[in-house]
């Protein structure tokens, strides 16, 4: 019998698989199910991406490379000046990615030194597990930091301990956030990039929900490095703004150093995406139009379902950006509330599956089309009626 990476040992499995699992059992009875719970929203990609693929499928099949198509390096160039007004160079700053979960799993395989003192990779509890499972599988530590509704669910790198900050090499932070909703302004941004850089840290902001906001435009990290980007990297992501999670598409920018590690980390991996969605990538990072559509139609989603939360009494925190709601489990137990909305065929992922410190909460990933929603909650609000849920 082989040996066993001890890593995968630890892990179990992927938390939300389950709840897929499930929710694939009460489809194959027919009747309607509400699936709030995968954050892949029921949108079809727009017609200008899917044809800017077909049209690059040539007859000769060829391995992309790492580096990425230069036209897709300038292209996500162009949207970092014309989202964030910051300027990067496409050859020194960009790289492209396969979607950012891979990027994210293996940056530690280009920062994290498995014999050395600063060995962890620090993240937000509840929160996107693959930040501490890529440390685990590059030999190092995961530390997650647990975040609380009265911190608004930020990570506050101030607030932890030097040691803790001198054991790491990565902190992760990831806003808008995954699970919650919640934001932050550029003064968070500023104090997180100031105490990175005085501890030697490297910043990794997830911002693959940047453009899924509401109220007023997700801010990057990349605005407060006034062109030094020292010690930090943005993931970008198309999977969310363009409705792409098909294609495996997105960006790494920052640190031109950390650039340079990873164009020769990134080779041995092999997961560059094909030559045929760089083309498609580019197409969409050039175009913003559809992305305000998009946004418009989760808007629609959310106000159905944080009308009805309202309504019902039910307490949301969070929930400023991304397509996710988060509120508080009725009766305090988000694995009990999550067994009893399934009773009701509407699936919800319990607080839990996102880290210890989500226990007691619940997300709504708004998946359902605003029709869906609406059946969704006209349901849901009768199992209360009812008193099949309580309040
Ligand atoms: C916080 C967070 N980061 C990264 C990802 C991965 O996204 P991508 O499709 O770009 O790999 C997800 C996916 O749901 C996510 O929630």
């Amino acid at each position: 019998m082989a040996t066993c990476n001890p890593a995968l040992e630890q892990l179990g499995g992927y938390p939300l698989a389950r709840l897929q699992d499930l929710a694939n059992d009460l489809r194959a009875d027919g009747g309607p199910v509400a699936d709030f719970s995968i954050g892949d929203p029921d949108e079809p990609t727009p017609p200008f991406i899917r044809e800017a693929l077909i049209d690059a499928v040539g007859p000769v099949s060829r391995y992309p490379t790492a580096a990425g198509q230069r036209a897709l390096r300038e292209a996500v160039a162009g949207w970092v000046r014309t989202r964030h007004g910051v300027e990067v160079d496409p050859d020194v700053h960009v790289l492209p990615s396969a979607g950012s979960k891979e990027a994210i799993f293996h940056l530690p395989l280009a920062v994290l030194d498995p014999h050395g003192p600063r060995r962890a990779v620090l993240w937000g509890d509840p929160g996107y597990p693959v930040y501490g499972r890529g440390a685990l599988f590059a030999g190092g530590v995961s530390d997650p930091v647990t975040l609380t509704d009265q911190d608004g669910w930020r990570l506050d790198l101030d607030a932890l301990p030097a040691e803790r900050l001198r054991a790491a090499c990565i902190a992760w932070v990831n806003y808008p956030h995954n699970p919650t909703g919640a934001t932050v302004d550029l003064d968070w941004y500023r104090r997180q990039v100031a105490t990175a850089r005085q501890h030697g840290l490297l910043l990794a902001s997830d911002e693959c929900y940047q453009e899924v906001w509401f109220d007023r435009p997700a801010p990057s990290v990349l605005e407060v490095c006034d062109g030094d980007f020292t010690d930090v990297l943005a993931f970008v992501s198309l999977s969310k703004r363009s409705g792409m999670t098909g294609y495996r598409a997105g960006a790494i920018v920052g640190d031109p150093e950390l650039i340079r590690r990873l164009r020769v980390l990134r080779p041995n991996v092999g997961t560059a995406s094909p030559d045929f969605v760089q083309v498609a990538a580019t197409a969409a990072w050039r175009d913003q139009t559809h992305v305000d559509a998009r946004r418009a139609v989760f808007a629609a989603k959310r106000d159905v379902v944080l009308g009805f939360l309202k309504d019902a009494g039910i307490e949301v925190s969070g929930s400023e950006a991304t397509f996710y709601v988060w509120f508080r489990a009725p009766g305090d137990d988000d694995a009990a509330y999550a067994e009893a909305l399934l009773r009701e065929r509407i699936i919800a992922s319990p607080g839990r599956a996102f880290g210890p410190a989500g226990a007691g909460w619940l997300r709504l990933a708004l998946v359902p089309t605003v029709q869906g929603c609406r059946d969704a909650v006209e349901r849901w609000a009768a199992a209360i009626d009812d008193g099949r849920l309580p309040v």
